[in-house]
């Protein structure tokens, strides 16, 4: 059996902040970003990098939780984690997870489990700029304009060529941080970030690229912004889906029947909820599933009296919507019917033209008898098969 060496390198993650800014219901940590939380993406992020060891610095009362999530992320390296409880300042929770180090451990990093979506990347460049003198700090270049204010005034404006916004992981040489946390502790000052305590300490400190994703997850925005990263990047999220539908209604309502969008003056009406349209129906249930957002009868069904009634354009424009709600434009959809009447070759083009419409997107038609057999054979009833494509967008 082989032995793995112990790290000399550590990442304290802190994670003990109440998040009143975020105000979700649970500490900052633990809200959800998609099933997962805060803490468990950033523990992901943190052990897709070289091993080192990880503590995780957990609000108090909430050391299981977070456990959990460490143990979720570690895979095999469950060995390497280890999770303590934090203090009232964020600066009392580093030094917290400061006291937890292995012997063996000669550079620290200090992250955010806040900066949830920080890039494996920028945690290995920031480890492996750090050297036995300096601290290094992933950094990005502002974009905006800055002005100096004085209560509503603009006294001056700042040169932003100047200027740069920290991130984390923040990396040091591991026994002057320790220092330079004994002394901040002495002082009683309170730091804005690790660099800012090491610097004050009288060491440098320099920079690399930061990232993006290694934005702070501070508000209801940034939470929001964190959802649609993920969203957009989840596997299989840049392939078309595909969707099948079918639907089946006997003859028998009142009026002329109503079928792909079309009226058809004269000929036997279907029953159902709505017109009994199941060419539209078989091509909502196509969409839905293709995009994987439910079907006919979650969205339209009886809970929804409003559809009563309701006509194909109804159906299809609002789905339509929906897919564009969440993401999705539609590629097209190809139909097929089974069934003897109406005899559909001589209003295709039409229905197909009005389908496409409604939808934006290709529709075609296509019909066929069954030589007698089924329900359909039996002119009980019509049955209807769709398949749909959309396009994550
Ligand atoms: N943090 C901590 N202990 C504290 C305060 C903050 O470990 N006593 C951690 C947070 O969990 C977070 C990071 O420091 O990962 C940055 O802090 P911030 O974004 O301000 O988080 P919160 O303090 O939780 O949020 P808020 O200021 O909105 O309450
Ligand atoms: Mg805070």
């Amino acid at each position: 059996m082989s032995i793995l060496p112990v790290p000399d390198i550590a990442m304290v993650v802190v994670a003990a902040g109440s998040g009143t800014r975020l105000g979700g219901d649970a500490p900052k940590a633990f809200v959800g970003i998609d099933s997962r939380s805060i803490l468990r993406h950033a523990l992901d992020g943190v052990f897709a990098a070289r091993p080192m060891q990880v503590i995780v610095v957990a609000p108090s009362g909430f050391e299981g939780q977070a456990e959990s999530d460490l143990l979720a992320a570690a895979g095999d390296r469950a060995d390497l984690g280890r999770v303590v409880t934090g203090g009232g300042t964020r600066q009392e929770s580093v030094a917290a997870g400061l006291a937890a180090l292995w012997a063996d451990v000669d550079t620290v990093l200090v992250h955010d489990a806040a900066r949830a979506l920080t890039p494996p990347a920028v945690i290995d460049a920031v480890a492996a700029a750090v050297d036995g003198a300096s601290g290094v700090i992933p950094m990005l270049p502002v974009v905006d304009t800055l002005k100096k204010i004085d209560g509503e005034a603009i006294v001056a404006a700042v040169d932003r060529a100047e200027l740069a916004a920290a991130q984390t992981p923040q990396g040091f040489p591991r026994r002057l941080l320790e220092a330079a946390y004994a002394s901040a502790r002495e002082s009683g000052v309170e730091y804005t970030d690790d660099a800012a305590l090491f610097a004050a300490a009288g060491h440098s400190v320099r920079r690399i690229s930061g990232a993006e994703r290694g934005f702070k997850i501070t508000t209801q925005a940034d939470l929001e912004r964190a959802q649609h990263l993920l969203a957009a990047s989840a596997p299989g999220r840049s392939l078309p889906r595909v969707g099948l539908g079918t639907d089946v209604h006997a003859f028998g309502g009142e009026g002329d029947l109503w079928l792909a969008g079309l009226e058809w003056p004269g000929e036997q009406a279907l029953s159902g909820h709505s017109d009994g349209d199941a060419v539209a129906h078989a091509i909502v249930d196509a969409l839905l599933g293709a995009a994987g957002l439910g079907d006919i009868g979650e969205h339209f069904g009886t809970a929804h009296p409003e559809y009563s009634g309701a006509h194909a354009s109804v159906f299809l424009s609002r789905t339509r919507e929906i897919l564009a709600e969440h993401g999705f434009a539609i590629g097209n959809v190809s139909v097929q019917f089974q069934g003897n009447r109406p005899r559909f070759g001589p209003r295709r083009a039409e229905a197909q033209a009005l389908l496409s419409g409604m939808l934006g997107a290709p529709v075609s038609v296509t019909a066929t008898t069954t030589d007698g057999l089924g329900f359909a054979g039996r002119a009980e009833g019509i049955s209807v098969t769709a398949v749909a494509l959309v396009i994550p967008v």
